[in-house]
């Protein structure tokens, strides 16, 4: 393996949120941290050197974006997602919630209903209700551990005020990566009552085989005219403090609607940095993702064994995209606070505590595997010590 994903790299004093907030989010300052859904790898040497390189000169004033970032977008969603698009179909974004934000103020007025489909990423809760539109959650249907989503509440849900829909693909936390014919399926209810899709696709390129990413707007004209995609590359690189991020935007007024705002607040600069990791990570990075595939992929199957050996009452199922474990521990039938003490402090874990994806995600905790084997393996003894003190 060309890449080492088994060192540690000491985060600590570098105001790293997943660090520097343990005493804030947990009341405890020294648990294992595998919340943030960040990497502790290193940001591949390529990216870091371009960078580097950037910073040599020693004016760092207002910058364009080169002409090789959007091709470098284009590259990449062909060679990875056999998806054809064109330059004029990319917005900026600084950062896939902002994004998701704008395309709320965008595309609906205050109290417009928006779905989204529970358990799911606690900013797209907080996003719908912050900025005053009506949150409509459809919990998705689970089936030993297996996600689908439930389109008969879909459409009794729907009325006259339902307005958008959010996405999430690969869905955060619950690690599907939606098939072809459910994507189809949902594009077709959206379509029928014209409700615009937001796909938040930020986990697209975290795909294990034999699963497929598939992005919803290629499906059809028709869907692509009613969807907005949000695309970053940091998660994949490792570059979620460079807050730069893009959407693809095929319907030509869609496209002006969110230009406006995205003008209106003045957020179209972006970081001279974020612009060239973008361009050097999707020009240079396909030969580092798939080792990185492959080293999650062994993080997981870890886990799944370790669990089933020696923690049967805790459930996973392996995520098919995402580094995100979500972990069942309903068996132990615990309240969540119960849950959530013993894991912090007889364990000295940090974990996301399920609830905050939606009250289905009571009894569930969301685990950040994108990190050594070693650390993977630390955390799976504390939780075994915790059941058998
Ligand atoms: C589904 C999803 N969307 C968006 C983000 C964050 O995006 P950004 O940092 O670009 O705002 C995350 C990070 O965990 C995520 O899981």
């Amino acid at each position: 393996m060309l890449y080492n994903f088994d060192e540690i790299i000491d985060r600590k004093n570098t105001d790293t949120v997943k660090y520097e907030l343990r005493n804030q989010i947990f009341n405890k300052s020294d648990v294992l941290p595998m919340w943030v859904a960040d990497m502790d790898f290193k940001t591949p040497d390529f990216i870091l050197q371009a960078i580097r390189k950037r910073a040599e000169h020693e004016v760092l004033g207002y910058t364009l974006r080169s002409e090789n970032f959007e091709q470098s977008i284009i590259n990449w969603l062909k060679i990875r997602h056999n998806w054809h698009i064109q330059k004029k179909e990319i917005a900026f974004a600084p950062g896939v919630v902002p994004g998701l934000a704008m395309a709320v103020l965008a595309f609906t007025q205050a109290g417009d209903k928006i779905i989204i489909q529970t358990p799911v990423y606690h900013p797209f809760h907080s996003t719908v209700k912050d900025l005053g539109r009506q949150l409509i959650e459809n919990e998705l249907i689970e089936t030993d551990g297996f996600y689908e989503m439930d389109f008969e509440k879909l459409e009794k849900q729907i009325d006259k005020r339902t307005k958008m829909l959010i996405l999430s693909n690969p869905h955060n936390p619950v690690g599907r990566v939606w098939k072809e014919d459910e994507l189809r399926k949902l594009g077709e209810i959206c379509l029928k009552h014209h409700i615009l899709i937001v796909s938040d696709d930020i986990h697209s390129d975290l795909v294990f085989k034999p699963h497929v990413y598939t992005p919803i707007a290629s499906l059809s004209e028709e869907l692509a005219m009613q969807t907005i995609s949000f695309f970053a590359p940091s998660k994949t690189f490792n570059l979620a403090g460079l807050n730069t991020s893009f959407a693809i935007i095929s319907n030509n007024k869609l496209f002006s609607k969110y230009a406006v705002w995205l003008e209106n607040l003045h957020l179209f600069n972006g970081n001279i940095f974020g612009n060239i990791a973008l361009e050097t990570a999707y020009t240079n990075g396909e030969k580092w993702l798939i080792q990185l595939l492959d080293y999650l992929q062994e993080n997981i199957d870890f886990v799944d064994s370790f669990l089933k050996k020696n923690l049967p009452k805790i459930k996973m199922r392996k995520p098919e995209g995402t580094y995100l474990a979500w972990l069942d521990f309903r068996a132990y039938q615990l309240t969540q606070n119960e849950l959530n003490n013993r894991l912090i402090h007889q364990a000295g874990l940090g974990f996301n505590s399920g609830e905050m994806f939606g009250n289905s995600g009571n009894g569930f905790q969301r685990i950040n595997l994108a990190c050594s084997r070693f650390v993977v393996e630390d955390a799976m003894e504390k939780l075994r010590k915790c059941e058998n003190p």
